[in-house]
């Protein structure tokens, strides 16, 4: 039976829509291949863990979910739907940023323009002093009220903390200005701590997810899976199913579209392209190889002899020929089997692909022979 399909009569179901996040796998579509390819206390890898969702659907089913996530915001949404700390701890610190907002009230100045079209001055220095104040990396409360108040920071006017934008993109200052501008939109007049207190009654309203010992790590898969593989193996302990997508090569900037987002987490008030090459686009199909050459390789050392690899990734001609032969490099002794779906749902290009005969994806699935 699973829990994520239907309205949202759990705590479950609840919390598996944090957050709003590029090319993420639909939350019942993860809890489905859970459910048919492991068991009770097995082990679940998601080495491209984006907003967590294959490890939260694990996690909730008493498996026992490893993600690894590069971007701090997939990290962030994973981190608080596998460990969210309880209502009243995050009310209590919303309450008390709040009260302490008028600090910051002299910087929203200094902000860039940008800042003042999208939001109102009370809303400015409220999230100027969560970005200072919350310790989002290692406090649990932190970690759960900055989930939230990312999930809500930019989208619909009516249900947001921002001026008109789309929800899982952040538009570059230039264009959203220049449509505020000619639309005639203002940011939301809210008050900023009863918009959050709504939000965390309805997100807490059914409680908190019931969740099996399961982690995700913020950092590089390539490295961090050598440790994982070290631990896994120091404990007679091993992987039952990979499952994971990949970035896809030239489709989204994992950077530049998640900016604003980023920068409530520390980063730079305006786009950037990131320093590091493995956070910005895929586009070099060498380095694209080299990238799931190694996140593959490295994971391939965690896994039972029995183990079943599931990766869904774009359809489009490059990503998938380059992700079907590294698959056969990596795995040469296991049976490979693709599926393709031109489903007229929702897919997780739709925000990106250029054009709509395009939009699909490929599931390749690796079984033992
Ligand atoms: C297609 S998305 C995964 C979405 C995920 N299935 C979900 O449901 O949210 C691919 C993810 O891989 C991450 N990524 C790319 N390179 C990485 C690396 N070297 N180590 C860890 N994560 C990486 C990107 O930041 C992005 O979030």
């Amino acid at each position: 039976m699973t829990t994520l399909t239907g309205r949202y009569s759990t705590a479950e179901k609840r919390w598996s829509g944090v957050g709003p996040y590029y090319a993420m796998f639909p939350s019942s579509f993860a809890e489905q291949i859970i459910l048919k390819y492991t068991s009770v206390g097995d082990r679940v890898l998601d080495p491209f863990a984006g907003r967590g969702t294959s490890i939260y659907s694990a996690a909730i089913n008493q498996r026992i979910g490893i993600g690894i996530e590069i971007n701090p915001v997939g990290w962030v949404y994973s981190k608080a739907k596998l460990n969210p700390a309880g209502k009243s701890s995050v009310q209590n610190r919303l309450e008390e940023i709040g009260r302490n907002a008028f600090r910051y009230r002299r910087a929203t100045a200094e902000m860039p323009p940008f800042f003042r079209h999208c939001y109102t001055e009370d809303v400015l220095s409220f999230l100027l002093t969560c970005r200072s104040w919350l310790n989002w990396r290692q406090s649990k409360t932190d970690w759960t009220l900055m989930s939230l108040l990312l999930v809500h920071l930019h989208g619909k006017r009516t249900d947001s903390f921002s001026n008109q934008m789309r929800q899982a993109k952040s538009m570059s200052p230039p264009y959203a200005i220049r449509w505020w501008k000619e639309n005639n939109q203002q940011p939301p007049q809210i008050d900023p701590v009863k918009f959050m207190q709504k939000k965390l009654d309805w997100r807490y309203k059914r409680g908190c997810p019931v969740t099996s010992n399961s982690e995700v790590y913020l950092g590089n898969s390539i490295v961090r899976l050598g440790h994982i593989a070290k631990k896994l193996s120091a404990a007679s302990e091993n992987v039952k199913l990979l499952f994971t997508s990949p970035p896809y090569c030239g489709v989204t900037d994992y950077h530049y579209d998640q900016w604003l987002r980023l920068w409530m987490l520390g980063g730079e008030p305006s786009p950037s392209a990131p320093q590091d090459s493995l956070r910005g686009k895929f586009i070099d199909r060498e380095k694209y190889k080299k990238l799931l050459l190694d996140v593959f390789r490295n994971a391939s050392r965690t896994l039972a002899d029995d183990a079943i690899v599931y990766v869904r990734t774009d359809r489009r001609k490059l990503t998938l020929e380059i992700t079907k032969e590294v698959l056969q490099e990596v795995f040469p002794h296991l049976r490979m089997r693709s599926y393709t779906r031109l489903s007229p749902e929702k897919t997780q290009t739709d925000l990106f692909a250029n054009l709509p005969a395009e939009r699909g994806e490929t599931d390749v699935v690796l079984y033992p022979r």
